[in-house]
């Protein structure tokens, strides 16, 4: 009897390591990397809509394995997932910063495991990126969607002047920004405006609120509000600086029975759905599936110690931010069909 016990013991102790020497064995082809990764929110409509399901996809389609946790929109969450994955011996990280300030202390944890680390869709500084010789970042050049959509929406004022709903030459517009801090929220804040003081438009900014999830949620309560408040019929543009709190601020309009022209950012189904209804005048397309493949590229490559883009159609930046950047496409309501 007890000799059964003590065996039973001692292979329970035994067996969680029957992996890990099995593992050992392989050798480094695609099919024994192990990618540790996260989601900043699987809230996220980006994130989680597109991004995710392309990381796990085209992982699975070169052969190596990806885990995905959810950092439920907190930094210290995603710093102790780090230090899992660091300790249960991943060969590369992914990850998506909850806080874009937090880069350094990320990197540092990478660094002194030597473990290579892939950031994606929120950017560290060039001084984090250069902190460590293998880090590299995977995003967009966030200025191009606020300087594309801010184009769109310049074309449109120009050749509607209705727009100017009391004529005074002036844009009275409510901005939904999306995270503070966030390279993406704070370039599509600047560029989009800019874009109508650069066509020589004045603009006056009637209300600004930000979210750190950029969420439905939030745009449709900051869109009722604003609607009712006392500046409410003043309105004549809504600048979204992501689809997903645009979908919001559409339900909040359609609800109080008023269509304001609405631009956004992303280029999700739902938003090409609206553009066909006439509900939204313009996204601007995230490629967030090239995004992931990107990132899986890179993290596969360096994980076999290869060059980051070896392989592959990417090409890095040499300005110091060692990034993969992926563009941007303007859509509207006369080319959306090409996206669908
Ligand atoms: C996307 C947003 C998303 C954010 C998350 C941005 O690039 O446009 O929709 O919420 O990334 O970090
Ligand atoms: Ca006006």
């Amino acid at each position: 009897m007890k000799k059964a016990i003590l065996f039973t013991l001692i292979i329970m102790m035994v067996l969680p390591f029957a992996g890990l020497f099995a593992e050992g064995q392989k050798d480094k082809g695609s099919d024994s990397i192990v990618i540790g990764a996260n989601i900043y929110n699987f809230q996220d409509n980006f994130m989680n809509g597109v991004m995710k399901p392309v990381l796990e996809s085209y992982a699975a389609e070169l052969g190596a394995e990806i885990q995905i946790v959810d950092s439920e929109g907190q930094q210290a969450i995603l710093n102790n997932q780090v230090d899992i994955f660091i300790t249960k011996g991943v060969d590369v990280l992914a990850i998506n910063l909850v806080d874009p300030a937090s880069a350094q202390s990320v990197i540092d944890k990478a660094k002194k495991a030597d473990i290579p680390l892939v950031l994606f869709n929120k950017e560290g500084t060039k001084e984090a990126m250069a902190s460590y010789d293998k880090v590299w970042y995977v995003g967009t050049d966030s200025a191009e969607s606020g300087i594309i959509q801010g184009q769109m929406m310049v074309a449109d004022w120009k050749a509607n002047p209705k727009m100017d709903k009391n004529g005074d030459g002036v844009v009275q517009y409510v901005m939904l920004k999306g995270e503070p801090g966030h390279p993406d929220a704070e370039a599509r804040t600047r560029e989009s405006v800019k874009a109508f003081t650069d066509a020589g438009i004045k603009v006056k900014q009637l209300a600004l609120e930000a979210d750190p999830n950029w969420s439905t949620q939030h745009g449709n309560d900051k869109m009722a509000a604003w609607l009712t408040s006392s500046f409410g019929k003043d309105i004549e543009l809504v600048i979204c600086n992501n689809d997903g709190m645009g979908f919001g601020a559409i339900t909040a309009m359609k609800a109080a029975g008023v269509r304001l022209p609405i631009y956004s950012v992303d280029a999700l189904d739902q938003a090409l759905t609206h553009i066909a209804e006439g509900e939204l005048d313009g996204t601007v397309l995230n490629d967030g599936a090239n995004q992931a493949k990107a990132t899986i590229d890179l993290a596969v490559n360096v994980a076999k110690g290869k060059a980051p883009t070896e392989g592959t159609n990417w090409t890095l930046t040499t300005d110091g931010s060692k990034a993969v950047r992926v563009a941007y496409v303007g859509v509207t309501p006369k080319n959306y069909q090409e996206f669908r």
